[in-house]
């Protein structure tokens, strides 16, 4: 049994086997006790050994003795014993150990049972895991990937994997990873340009930075659809919040405009924070009391509340009118700093805030524009400490004006016939957003850097394990 259902079941004096890692060891006069931990809770179980009296054969003790000797923080260890209601307040339910088995030792493990840095964790990351604060953000990570699912499969959209291989570029930003068989040390030694219609896929490939293109593809298809799957971003920002490799989420709905892409993104934050609220209470606890105080409180905020709206027009004249100065002064077209996105979220709106309508030239391509020739149905959900979770927008679907929109950009519409393609046969009003999955984590904990809540952080010069 795990530790979870083991600590749901009623003392009954009921026999039980329980293997896990053992987190401390303490050794009385009359007693051992030992604390397991296998992850499944946030909670550990204590298993106590009783050590001088007793009833039992003294060789089997003796065999117990050496075992319980040789055992510290970090080995696996088997343990059949009765389950019981503890006498003390520590926890409900302990188990009163009759053998145990040592599956692994862990001489010079590097995870003591004082606090080690999230600086220092990272560089064992293979370990990490086994400690309260990273094992608590996978359960999360994981339940929050199975609320994802649930949410959209209940709402009619169908799960989409879109390919991680591309020859476009989604974003149109060009902050992509090349994918290559060529051999470019023997070529650049040969000092010859490497030939791409050689390449493995006969041009030039990367990896992708969105399956939105293809996700709009199936959405003028099946109507709605969800991608939950990695992105890459060659994007050279060494900041607590950007990953080179991270996993994002992208719905696509026909028959929608922003209006209702708004209203998916803010029904979807909230249904996943009250999915959390009620199944990951242990593990919310701890980043409330050890992470950031108050988390709960934020999070029930989310869950109850309406988000503040704004346009990114409005929103440049309460940064202008602020007191506040700022290290890069604002002015309408430019794209909003970090620094401003925290003013709007933390003073403003004081918790999630959705700007919409932002000036093209700051937008991708394939936003839809407005009446007034100067900003498109764009919107994004910032949140405070964090900037921007969510990007989203209606998108073109006026196949002209569409055309238009990527030749001003200089973009070769060749590649992107198929794309074009959606708006010649069958055209709807469509829009969709994509929220970054470790962004949401790091909102939903209150972990200060995006490289502690995936399992194996890739970002600039960063690539370990
Ligand atoms: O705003 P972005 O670039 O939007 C898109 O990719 C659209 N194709 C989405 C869509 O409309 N279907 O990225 C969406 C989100 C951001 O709001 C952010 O949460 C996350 O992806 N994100 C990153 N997360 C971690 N590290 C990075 N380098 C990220 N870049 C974007
Ligand atoms: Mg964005």
């Amino acid at each position: 049994m795990l530790i979870k259902e083991i600590l749901k079941q009623e003392a009954s004096a009921q026999e039980i086997t329980v293997s896990g890692w053992v987190r401390t060891k303490r050794d009385m006069k009359n007693f051992a006790f030992i604390e397991l931990n296998d992850g499944s809770c946030f909670s550990s179980i204590q298993c106590i050994f009783e050590r001088v009296s007793g009833s039992e054969e003294g060789a089997v003790k003796a065999g117990r003795e050496k075992i319980i000797a040789d055992i510290s923080t970090g080995c696996s260890v088997e343990v059949k014993g009765t389950l019981v209601r503890s006498p003390s307040d520590g926890q409900a339910l302990e188990v009163q150990g009759r053998d145990i088995v040592l599956l692994g030792s862990a001489e010079n493990y590097p995870l003591q049972k004082k606090g080690h840095s999230l600086e220092f964790l990272r560089e064992i990351a293979h370990l990490r895991a086994r400690t309260n604060t990273i094992g608590a953000v996978a359960r999360i990570r994981s339940r929050l990937a199975f609320a994802v699912h649930n949410f959209f499969q209940g709402r009619g959209f169908q799960y989409l994997t879109t390919p991680l291989i591309t020859t476009q570029d989604a974003e149109g930003a060009g902050a992509m990873f090349q994918v290559t068989t060529l051999n470019l040390d023997e070529l650049a030694k040969a000092g010859k340009a490497p030939d791409y219609t050689r390449d493995f896929f006969g041009k030039k490939a990367f990896l992708t930075v969105s399956g939105q293109l293809e996700g709009e593809s199936y959405a003028a298809a099946l109507s709605r659809i969800y991608t939950f799957g990695p992105t890459f971003r060659a994007e050279r920002s060494d900041t607590a919040r950007h990953l080179a490799e991270f996993w994002m989420i992208e719905p696509e709905m026909s028959f929608a405009h922003l209006e209702d892409d708004m209203a998916l993104a803010e029904d979807f934050l909230k249904y996943l924070c009250s999915d959390l609220l009620k199944n990951c209470t242990d593990d919310l606890e701890f980043f409330n009391t050890r992470v950031q105080k108050g988390l709960l409180g934020t999070l029930q905020n989310i869950a109850d509340s309406p988000f503040a709206r704004i346009t990114y027009t409005d929103a440049l004249h309460e940064l202008e009118k602020s007191k506040q100065s700022f290290e890069f002064t604002p002015f309408w077209g430019c794209d909003l700093q970090s620094e401003h996105e925290r003013f709007l979220t933390e003073q403003i709106a004081k918790g999630p805030l959705i700007v919409t309508d932002y000036p093209k030239e700051i937008k991708a391509f394939y936003m839809k524009a407005n009446e007034d020739g100067k900003t498109v149905r764009a919107m994004d959900l910032l949140v405070p400490r964090l900037g921007e979770i969510i990007g989203g927008s209606e998108r073109e679907d006026n196949l002209s004006l569409l055309e238009q929109r990527m030749e001003a950009l200089g973009m070769d519409t060749a590649p992107y016939r198929w794309y074009l393609d959606l708006r010649r046969y069958g055209s709807v009003a469509h829009a969709g957003f994509g929220l970054g999955f470790e962004r949401l984590v790091q909102y939903f904990t209150g972990m200060t850097n995006i490289r502690d809540v995936i399992p194996y952080p890739r970002a600039l010069a960063y690539a370990e394990f």
